[in-house]
């Protein structure tokens, strides 16, 4: 077995044919960011802006994003961004449970290899995927869980956040209280 490092995980990821989605890709999108990084954010999947970059949360919603990091000051460098999915399920649908089964295997071991002490899932598919299967994101956002070696909670997907602007103070309060857990680390 290879080093378990980013490296040879992106390795992996590039050869990987467990689903079909690495046919229709343009890039895979590994993930971006510190490989020693304390505070993890996890979407759900690529979309076309992505898909063409190679990099997670460079489109609309990631410059949503962008802009709630910087308010908090956390700068995006220090921190990962990763997502379930390394492929674009075409036409941004949501990842079939199937392609997430197929996927996992590569956050798992993404998440290994950095050992962050905070996780934050933007989204419901996220959530519902590494927190609990019925995650109810209107309720449950920004409740920090305890999982193994880290602390994980979720927060509104940036794209929620622009078809639904009622959302946005939710998600500020959030990722203040998530600032601040972070410098307490
Ligand atoms: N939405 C996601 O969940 N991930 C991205 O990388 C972009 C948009």
């Amino acid at each position: 077995m290879a080093e378990l490092t980013l490296e040879n995980i992106k390795k992996e990821c590039a050869s990987c044919a467990k689903c079909p989605l690495a046919k229709t890709r343009t890039n895979l999108v590994f993930g971006v960011g510190n490989p020693q990084a304390k505070l993890m954010f996890i979407g759900e999947a690529p979309g076309e802006q992505e898909d063409l970059q190679g990099e997670p949360f460079v489109g609309a919603a990631g410059k949503l994003f962008d802009k709630y990091l910087a308010a908090v000051g956390i700068a995006r460098e220090e921190v990962y961004i990763a997502n379930i999915l390394k492929c674009r399920p075409p036409k941004n649908r949501d990842p079939l449970p199937e392609e997430q089964d197929a996927c996992i295997g590569h956050l798992r071991a993404q998440v290994k290899a950095i050992r962050p002490k905070m996780i934050v899932c933007l989204g419901r598919i996220s959530a519902m995927r590494l927190i609990k299967p019925d995650f109810k994101i209107t309720r449950e956002h920004g409740q920090f869980v305890r999982k193994g070696s880290f602390d994980i909670c979720a927060v509104y997907h940036p794209s929620a956040l622009l078809r639904d602007a009622a959302k946005k103070d939710e998600m500020l309060a959030d990722m203040i209280m998530i600032k601040q857990k972070y410098d307490a680390l």
